[in-house]
């Protein structure tokens, strides 16, 4: 698959039937149907989908205020990890929250999710604090 491959919309609420079995798919925790809709009506928020083949195959959100934006998702269908998705749909929203002003973006990660935390290291984030009780 080449990236050139990925048609990138919006996210709206007839993509939310596929993230959600995505999200079920991919944390213990997932989010729940209010939590994707409060994101996408958020006018604060920049929500994405990669459609690969019609199919939704990743998906972000982000907010942002004043000059900070703030990654909340990011999710790769797991049929569809290791081929630049994540990368690329975090290089889109780091593009957009610049051009919005914002001059610092953070994230939480799991201690012990080496996967992400490596896409967002070569992306040049880098470990600020460990927020005690975050994930249940
Ligand atoms: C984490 C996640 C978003 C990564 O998306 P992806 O599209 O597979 O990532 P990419 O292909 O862009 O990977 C870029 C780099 O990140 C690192 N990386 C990504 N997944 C990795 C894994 N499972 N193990 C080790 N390194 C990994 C690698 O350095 C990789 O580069 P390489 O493939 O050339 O070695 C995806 O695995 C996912 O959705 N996981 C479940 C949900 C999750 O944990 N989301 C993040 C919550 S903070």
């Amino acid at each position: 698959m080449k990236v050139e491959e990925l048609v990138i919309e919006q996210m709206g609420s007839r993509h939310l039937d596929e993230i959600l079995a995505i999200e079920r798919k991919s944390y213990s925790t997932p989010w729940s149907p209010v939590s994707f809709k409060n994101e996408i009506y958020n006018p604060y928020s920049i929500a994405l989908v990669a459609m690969l083949g019609g199919a939704v195959a990743g998906y972000i959100i982000a907010n942002y205020r004043f000059n900070e934006g703030h990654v909340l998702n990011l999710t790769v269908h797991p049929q569809h990890t290791r081929k630049k998705i994540g990368t690329h749909l975090m290089e889109l929203v780091l593009d957009m929250l610049r051009h919005r002003r914002c001059t610092i973006v953070y994230l939480e990660v799991r201690a012990s999710n080496t996967g992400a935390r490596g896409l967002y290291e070569k992306l040049g984030f880098r470990e600020t604090g460990r927020r005690k009780f975050y994930y249940t």
